[in-house]
């Protein structure tokens, strides 16, 4: 899928004069048309990678076969994904390497997922969990799309990580987890059950209260390293002539990284011998109604017209793809 001329059911990234992006699936007497015209699949197909073609009001358009970055910034969605930048640095610091087992939760609309697999590789397990079933459907379509068939390492299980984690692994077996939820907190007793000692678990969170929230968790139940915690920012350049300075726009705020690792059984860290900051754990610490909520913590709710219609969509899409049918009510 990835290397060799452009071949029907590719997707390819076509970018006209003005910079601006489509992307389309190479089909056998297809046509891809703007206001302006068409240009014909059949010119792209056996074409090498990174050829140009010509549209029929003259303009060229370059086709590239996407990136795992650009896909995963077009593809459908279903939940809020974990972007190129974030999910460059979960790879690293959660030190994912082939072979590895790796458990992850929620799968939402898949996006972290494909950098998993793609670093775990086909000798790898990733075994993702996901409360809901119609996240879990699009991030499956956008995987098989993305990879062209069902990923040999992948499972995906629909369930809340406390209840199916137990049932699906072994104490002790798993070498990785990362979280991306609201409250990562809730899953530390079955993580910590389930990681070798020595193993890592990254938390992906939005806001500062659930940062503080997670790694005062993990402190409290001990059993962890002290937790790390980082965010990530990148500010792309523009390059013209003289003309070289930062870009005028970048991603403020994504999310927060807290990293931690599992110790052996009955180990406890060190005790620090930093004091924590006056007022650290005043008053204000505890959330207000004791538990924060969705609307607290800035979760934007999806409408289910919209998520019907993306799951739609993405069956459809890995349909063209792979060619054999998917159906958006049932699992894989
Ligand atoms: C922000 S999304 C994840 C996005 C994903 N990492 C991506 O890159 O596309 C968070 C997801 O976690 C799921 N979730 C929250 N708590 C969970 C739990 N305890 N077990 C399983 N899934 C959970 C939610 O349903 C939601 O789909």
């Amino acid at each position: 899928m990835r290397r060799g001329p452009f071949r029907a059911g590719d997707r390819v990234q076509l970018t006209d004069p003005k910079g601006r992006m489509h992307t389309i699936t190479l089909e056998d007497g297809k046509e891809f048309h703007t206001h302006r015209g068409h240009l014909k699949h059949d010119d792209l197909i056996d074409a090498p990678d990174g050829s140009v073609v010509r549209h029929t009001s003259g303009a060229e358009y370059l086709a590239l076969r996407p990136l795992l970055s650009d896909f995963v910034l077009s593809m459908p969605r279903g939940a809020q994904v974990v972007y190129p930048k974030d999910a460059g640095q979960i790879v690293t610091f959660a030190d994912i390497f082939p072979g590895a087992v790796v458990v992850e939760a929620g799968v939402g609309s898949g996006a972290l997922s494909l950098s998993l697999l793609r670093a775990v590789g086909e000798s790898g397990r990733l075994l993702s969990f996901e409360r809901r079933e119609d996240f879990a459907d699009i991030a499956r379509a956008n995987a098989r799309t993305f990879f062209g068939q069902d990923h040999p390492a992948w499972t995906v299980t629909v369930g809340d990580l406390v209840d199916a984690l137990p049932q699906a692994v072994e104490p002790g077996t798993v070498d990785r987890v990362v979280l991306d939820m609201l409250a990562p907190w809730d899953c530390l007793d079955v993580v910590g059950t389930a990681l070798a000692p020595g193993g890592v678990l990254v938390c992906y969170v939005a806001t500062t209260t659930q940062l503080s929230r997670v790694a005062e968790a993990a402190k409290a139940a001990g059993g962890w390293t002290e937790p790390q915690a980082w965010e990530s920012m990148v500010r792309g350049w523009h390059l013209e002539g003289l003309a070289v300075r930062p870009e005028h726009r970048m991603h403020g705020h994504t999310g927060f990284l807290v990293t931690m690792r599992r110790l052996a059984p009955g180990t406890d860290a060190p005790l620090r011998r930093k004091r924590p900051a006056p007022g650290a754990y005043g008053e204000d610490y505890a959330p207000a109604s004791g538990e924060w909520s969705a609307a607290e913590l800035g979760e934007r709710p999806v409408s289910d017209k919209k998520l019907r219609r993306t799951r739609r969509d993405a069956a459809a899409t890995a349909t063209r793809v792979t060619g054999s049918d998917t159906d958006p009510e049932e699992g894989p």
